[in-house]
This record gives structure tokens, sequence and C-alpha cells, in this order.
């Protein structure tokens, strides 16, 4: 399959929207949104000038590469909507989370395509910086996967099932479980009337050092020190907020196990 190939995108959300725009703008075929909601597919096919559908038996009897861009929880059912009318395209999902596998009682040829990286309608992604993790039944399409891949970004792997579920676990750790941790942090402050700018320098030298070496040699503060009476004192200042108190005292005994608090 070579990039000329017709493309429908399934869904009308961040993915979809990121994706849709990169694919047109480098001049591939998107041919056709379909998409649950009708407004939503509406709304980006005008975007990408193409036709737009909420019927999935419309699904395009040409297409030739179908990229689910739904829900996880949505994906097998939504694949389940459009194969009797996918014929003989190959179908891939983004998502980190759920194996290509599911894609198999539906599609002779399925794969994934799945961009790590955090999108949001407020940012333009940086696409040279996104490892694109693909994978496909047959090799002809890791190939074609691979090609488009490197066509909208720069940074392209092979990671079958196994691998990828592990990479969005760790993603989960690096990217949500530690902004979640920002977002307690200027919560705290806040409640003493302090900008979360002061906590800025900090996160950044953080994630400078963690680039710089591997994280588990960048650890410092009271846990890897062993400082249990500072650690103590903390757990007291948390008192009113027993979520953040248990996270904190978990998150401190994984950093050093032999801790006594
Ligand atoms: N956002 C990210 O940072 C990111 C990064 C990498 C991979 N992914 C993956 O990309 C996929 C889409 O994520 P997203 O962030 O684009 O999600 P999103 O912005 O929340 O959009 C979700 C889309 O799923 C559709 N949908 C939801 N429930 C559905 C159902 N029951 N039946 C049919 N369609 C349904 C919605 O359709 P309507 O709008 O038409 O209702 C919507 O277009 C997911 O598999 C996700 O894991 C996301």
């Amino acid at each position: 399959m070579s990039t000329a190939a017709k493309i429908v995108i399934v869904g009308a959300g961040r993915i979809a929207w990121h994706l849709g725009k990169r694919l047109k703008s480098k001049g591939l075929s998107v041919a056709q949104v379909i998409s649950r909601t009708a407004e939503h597919a509406e709304l980006l096919a005008q975007t990408l000038q193409c036709n737009w559908t909420n019927d999935w038996s419309e699904l395009l009897s040409d297409a030739d590469w179908i990229l689910l861009a739904v829900r996880d929880d949505a994906i097998a059912d939504v694949a389940g909507q459009l194969a009797p009318f996918s014929q003989d395209a190959l179908v891939t999902h983004t998502s980190g989370g759920t194996p290509g596998a599911v894609l198999k009682p539906f599609f002779g040829r399925f794969g994934v395509f799945y961009p790590l990286q955090s999108f949001s309608f407020e940012r333009s992604p940086v696409w040279s910086k996104i490892p694109f993790c693909v994978d496909a039944q047959e090799e002809n399409d890791v190939l074609f996967l691979k090609k488009i891949a490197k066509t909208i970004g720069n940074l392209v792997y092979r990671v079958n099932d196994e691998q990828r579920s592990a990479l969005h676990v760790a993603a989960v750790f690096a990217n949500n479980f530690s902004n979640h941790c920002f977002s307690i942090a200027e919560k705290l402050l806040d409640e003493k009337n302090l900008t979360f700018e002061l906590l800025h320098p900090l996160m950044e030298e953080t994630l400078a050092k963690a680039l710089q070496d591997s994280p588990a040699r960048m650890q410092t503060g009271p846990a890897i020190r062993g400082d249990a009476d500072t650690i103590r004192r903390h757990l007291a200042l948390l008192q009113d907020h027993p979520d953040w108190k248990g996270l904190y005292k978990n998150l401190s005994e994984s950093i050093n196990p032999g801790l006594s608090i």
C-alpha cells in the first residue's frame, strides 16, 4: 500500500483532529470522517475538506486504511459496527493501552498506530518529537504504517502488544501520575496563598535531571535520605488530606522500602 492510500478517520476527538490535520497537511488522502456524533464528524470533515457520516454503513467501500480514534472502551464495539462494510482495508486503532488483537475478530488486516504523546485541543503537537509505535499482523502493513509515521513525524518504532502495554503503564507513571502530583503541589501552595510559580524551577530541574541520567540515580528528598522525622512532620501536615497523605506515604515507601515511619 502506498502513501496515496485512501484514509478514513473514525472518531472526531483529540487524536482524530490532530492526526487528521497532520495527515492532510502532508498531502495524504483523508477521504472520510465517521463519528458517532454527527456534528463532531461534520466539523472535522469541514476542516479536512472531506466526506463525513455518522452512519457506519456509509463507510467508503474503497477505503485503504481505517484509523480508529475512538475512546479505548469503544474500540471493539465500533470495530464490530464497521466490520461488515470494511472490505479488505487495513484497520488500526491508536490506543496505547489496548491490544491490537481486539481487532482480530473483525478484520483480516489489523494493527496499531499509537502516537506516544499527550494530545489536547489547546496545544499543537511537536510532531518531530513524537514516537510513533506501530505494529500490524502483516509485514506489508507494518511497512505502510512506518512510512506514514515517517511522513508525518520522525521517530518510528515497531512495538508489539506486550511491549506497548508496558509502555502505556510506564507512560501513565511518567505523565499522568507526575501531573497529578503537580496538581496536588499547586493546591497545597494555594492553601497558603503561595504561587505555583515558586515550584517551576524545581520542576524544570527535575525533568532535566531525569532526561540526563537514570531517574533512580537522580532521586533526592527525605525518603531516599531516610529522614523519618521530616516525613512524619509532613504526614502530620497532610492530616486534612487523607488521600494525599496516603499517596505521600506509599510513594515514600516505594522510594525507600527500608523506611520505618
Ligand atoms: N489524547 C491523547 O493524548 C491520546 C494519545 C495517544 C493515544 N490516544 C488514543 O486515541 C484514542 C482517542 O482518544 P482521544 O483522546 O482522541 O479521545 P477523545 O478526544 O475523548 O475522543 C473520543 C472519541 O471517541 C468517540 N466515542 C466515544 N465513545 C464512543 C462510543 N461508545 N461509540 C462510538 N464512538 C465513541 C467520540 O465520538 P463523538 O465525538 O462522535 O461522540 C470521540 O470522537 C483512544 O484510543 C486513546 O487511547 C489518545
